[in-house]
């Protein structure tokens, strides 16, 4: 878990019904992370600093508090990093995804984005993806695209992303920036 976020939860998020995050998605995430849905993924997309980190790690530690196993938060780009050296090294690559599943009750890939989108690591997010899909398994992304791009990008990826995701489109100011006018 990130030192920045290690306070981060439901009840130090700001939900604002007018300009803001609705409270409804705080529900969402909460009954999300508590196994309410049949739906395994949660989607967090849109634009930065809308809080989207913050709440996939308030719904991670949900999931924590209610089940004994562990939950790994990975910055997307470090993931794919890891991905492609355990290629180079000639490492399992297939051997590692799937013990990432195993391993943890929840992983969260937080900040998805194009830039990091080459054949290589689009492959490698099919196969992780396919293995949470395989086994039930809870995962979190958060991401600056929207859901459609995973359509063009693989189809094999967006098929299963649709039938086990919800999704939850953040369009709001940045809140980064709020904070800064907030003090001047
Ligand atoms: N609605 C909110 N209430 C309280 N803090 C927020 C809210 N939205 C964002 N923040 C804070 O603003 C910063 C940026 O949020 P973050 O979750 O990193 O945004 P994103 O992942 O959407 O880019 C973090 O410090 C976060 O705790
Ligand atoms: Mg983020």
């Amino acid at each position: 878990m990130p030192k920045k976020f290690a306070e981060a939860n439901f009840r130090n998020f700001e939900f604002n019904e007018s300009d803001g995050v609705p409270k409804e998605y705080g529900v969402t995430c909460y009954h999300w992370a508590q196994g309410k849905y049949a739906e395994n993924c949660l989607i967090l997309c849109g634009n930065i600093g809308n809080g989207k980190t913050h709440l996939a790690i308030s719904a991670m530690k949900e999931v924590f508090a209610i089940r004994t196993g562990q939950s790994l938060f990975i910055p997307s780009g470090e993931l794919f990093e890891q991905l492609i050296v355990s290629t180079y090294n000639h490492d399992n690559k297939v051997e590692n995804i799937k013990s990432l599943v195993h391993l943890y009750d929840c992983l969260c890939i937080d900040g998805l984005e194009r830039r990091h989108f080459t054949e290589a690591s689009i492959e490698n997010l099919y196969l992780l993806i396919n293995r949470v899909y395989l086994e039930n398994s809870k995962l979190i992304i958060t991401t600056n695209l929207a859901p459609e791009v995973f359509k063009e990008l693989d189809e094999r990826i967006y098929s299963r992303l649709h039938e086990m995701s919800i999704i939850l489109p953040f369009k709001w100011d940045d809140y980064r920036m709020r904070e800064k006018i907030a003090y001047s």
